[in-house]
């Protein structure tokens, strides 16, 4: 059985109250519910962690890459400038889905920046949970194919 890392950075434990007009009103704890979901039906096992550190999250991907195939990333906003981040996926060398919950590219310029994009496989952003589902189907057909 594949097992996936799914990764939450900062500000996303506020999910629900945080500017629902731009990142809707599902709590990241329902997220991780439709998430938890569509990897059963996959019969995929997901480790699911939020961190508001960059340090944290670093030590997830390093302490989690011997134990799962795949990382489900949704940097928050380290996506636009967190090279320790992104020298942590390419270092750990596994597939990787980076998601956004609302269209970085349609917001302030100095979102349309990812420094983490050209080290995963796909950039999913602007469909809300969407996103994050995609995401996952994504890693789940790669390792799939690749099996
Ligand atoms: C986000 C977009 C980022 O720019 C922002 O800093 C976030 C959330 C999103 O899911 O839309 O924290 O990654």
């Amino acid at each position: 059985m594949f097992a996936i890392l799914v990764l939450h950075g900062p500000n996303l434990n506020l999910l629900g109250e945080r500017e629902p007009s731009i990142y809707g009103t599902l709590t990241l704890q329902q997220i991780n519910e439709a998430l938890r979901d569509q990897a059963a039906r996959s019969g995929v096992k997901l480790e699911i962690e939020q961190s508001n550190h960059e340090g944290v999250l670093i030590d997830l991907i390093q302490d989690h890459r011997k134990t799962v195939q795949a990382i489900l990333i949704n940097p928050g906003a380290f996506t636009h400038y967190s090279y320790a981040l992104r020298d942590a996926l390419a270092a750990v060398a596994l597939p990787v889905a980076e998601v956004h919950l609302s269209d970085i590219h349609k917001r302030e310029s100095f979102r349309r920046t990812s420094v983490i994009a050209d080290v995963c496989l796909a950039q999913i952003s602007g469909q809300g949970l969407n996103s994050y589902l995609q995401g996952l189907q994504l890693l789940v057909d790669y390792l799939e194919k690749k099996r």
